[in-house]
């Protein structure tokens, strides 16, 4: 039975008609004091009038069975596991589908709109956070049996198409029209841009003029509109799939803007809107969010009335119970305040969540554009399969196995850091074989796959696995094991990924332990088959927990 279960029905037992569901079971934090511990029985003290360790004296005697029992200090509760349960408890676990990973979210949608970037252009390292983050809790949500919709909310609509359309026409050959790449786009729009600085003023009209065709549906310029967005999409489906990354929709900002008047006169109707200045605004200053746009004053729509209408449509099309967005966090004061408008304008079945992540320094180095130090993230993606085919042919690795650990290690060092800090990349640090990075935790697992094959152990795993815990390492490993179920949770509850990264790394390094202090292949039968059913295990939740940050597990490297 669940330990948690346990506690709380000895709680209900002991106080009958009192509310215990949230009375919660965690790790001891030192095992000194047991394998788990509860609190709880100083709240209830409280309220019932007893003194706390009396209370906890009163529950502790209702907890029988699996449970030693100790009461410490002011009244915890310290519980030690008998191994008996612990077997039971792992053997489940081994047994279980996802390895025990709870089917909460089954019946439930949620969308998650992450990567984002801006079509036209090449993506650079700066886009990666959004897209490994994203792409990681996307993973997340659907190992708990959620529905999720990933939409790449593309950004594919502005100003930047006239400048494109007009660079197109005349700052290119006949010949990169011809072969039109992503690059070739980035090229035209420097052009353009620049010549649209000139002081006469000529070519910055032609660019509005022709985005003004653009967006009164002139065919031949939207038939250019549509080749650049699909150029786009090609190249950064090449970056994914590297990646191992796959979106459900690209609803760029361009299919919202139909929407954005209906927005906008709702926004009006209800009041919520007024003008300033030539301009339609919604005024937050009371929440302190000050005031946001929702049309200029020369009559166009912003970000702020597009993501108000992409919410409407969300809702309207997937009806899901979450929206979760992954941006910078210099995005932070836009999606308060358009989640408050959307609130405002009675979207309240719907919870908005906003990640944000903070910026990505390399090698020590600020990014910017104006440095030059712009990586494309085509460049850092064959930086870390070459210095990853460095390591690996050592061994006899070869290209696979090298974008495996390359782009693990890339990954990793992302997902390893909560998303809201800033990071910065050194390769060093991401390819290190020790030390928490993404290749040492491939190696972990390489090596317990090269263990159980040597025991004769392959893929699927032995019937009735004989679960037997003795060694203090053997049971802080397998108490950790238990808590893989949980970590996800807490990984999905918090939107960081890197809640099961320190998870992952903290359980390979009790498996270190564990692997040093206790022999495997030379014990007598009994404890060998015990040992190896740990590794087994280890090695399941080690490959599942990796594959929901978006991390292959070669089995030999
Ligand atoms: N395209 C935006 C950017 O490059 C990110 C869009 C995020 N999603 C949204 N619904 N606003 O920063």
């Amino acid at each position: 039975m669940d330990l948690t279960e346990l506690v709380r029905k000895a709680f209900a037992e002991a106080f009958p008609g009192e509310d215990f569901a949230n009375v919660k079971v965690v790790p001891a934090t030192d095992p000194r004091f047991g394998d788990y511990q509860c609190n709880d029985a100083l709240k209830i003290a409280k309220k019932v009038g007893l003194k706390p360790r009396d209370a906890a004296a009163k529950v502790a005697g209702r907890i029988g069975g699996a449970l030693k029992v100790e009461i410490a200090g002011p009244g915890f509760l310290n519980l030690t596991v008998s191994p008996e349960w612990l077997a039971g408890e792992l053997a489940a676990l081994a047994a279980a589908p996802k390895c025990g990973i709870p089917q909460k979210g089954a019946g439930r949608r949620v969308v998650i709109d992450y990567s984002s970037p801006n079509a036209a252009k090449q993506m650079h390292i700066g886009h990666i956070r959004s897209t490994v983050i994203g792409c990681a809790i996307d993973r997340i949500f659907r190992a708990l049996g959620y529905e999720v919709v990933a939409d790449n909310h593309l950004g594919d609509w502005g100003t930047q198409f006239g400048i494109l359309i007009k660079g197109y026409r005349e700052c290119l050959t006949d010949d990169e029209r011809a072969n039109l790449t992503v690059a070739t786009l980035e090229k035209c729009y420097v052009l353009s841009a620049a010549k649209a600085k000139e002081e006469d003023g000529v070519w910055k009209d032609a660019c509005r003029a022709e985005l003004v065709k653009l967006q009164q549906g002139d065919a031949e310029n939207l038939a250019l509109w549509k080749r650049f967005i699909e150029i786009s999409i090609g190249e950064f489906e090449r970056m994914y799939s590297k990646l191992g990354v796959k979106f459900d929709t690209y609803r760029g900002e361009s299919y919202y803007n139909p929407m954005m008047p209906g927005v906008v006169e709702k926004l009006l109707a209800a009041g919520l809107a007024k003008e300033s200045e030539g301009a339609l605004i919604v005024d937050l200053s009371e929440e302190k969010l000050g005031v946001a746009i929702v049309r200029k004053s020369d009559g166009g729509y912003n970000y702020t009335t597009s993501d108000l209408a992409c919410v409407e449509s969300r809702v309207k099309d997937y009806n899901p119970e979450r929206i979760i967005y992954v941006t910078d966090d210099r995005q932070q004061l836009h999606f308060k305040q358009f989640f408050s408008i959307a609130e405002k304008m009675g979207f309240t079945g719907v919870k908005l969540v906003h990640v944000p992540f903070g910026l990505m320094s390399y090698q020590g180095k600020a990014i910017s554009t104006r440095e030059g130090n712009l990586i494309k993230l085509d460049d850092l993606l064959a930086e870390a399969k070459r210095r990853a085919l460095e390591i690996v042919a050592e061994r006899g690795g070869d290209e696979r196995l090298a974008e495996q650990i390359g782009y693990g290690a890339v990954k990793y060092a992302d997902l390893s850091h909560d998303p809201a800090t800033a990071i910065d990349f050194n390769w060093d640090k991401a390819l290190a074989l020790e030390g928490n990075s993404g290749p040492y935790l491939q190696y972990a697992y390489a090596r317990v796959c090269s263990l159980l094959e040597k025991a004769g152990i392959g893929e699927s795993r032995p019937e009735g696995s004989a679960f037997a815990v003795e060694t203090p390492a053997e049971k802080r490993l397998a108490l950790q094991l238990l808590e893989f179920p949980g970590a996800v949770v807490r990984a999905a509850e918090a939107y960081k990924p890197s809640v099961l990264a320190d998870y992952l790394f903290q359980t390979a390094q009790l498996y270190s332990s564990f692997y040093q202090s206790s022999p495997i292949l030379k014990s007598e039968e009994s404890v060998r088959n015990a040992r190896l059913a740990l590794c087994a295990l280890f090695g399941d939740v080690l490959k599942t927990g990796l594959s929901l940050l978006g991390i292959e597990t070669p089995r030999h490297i």
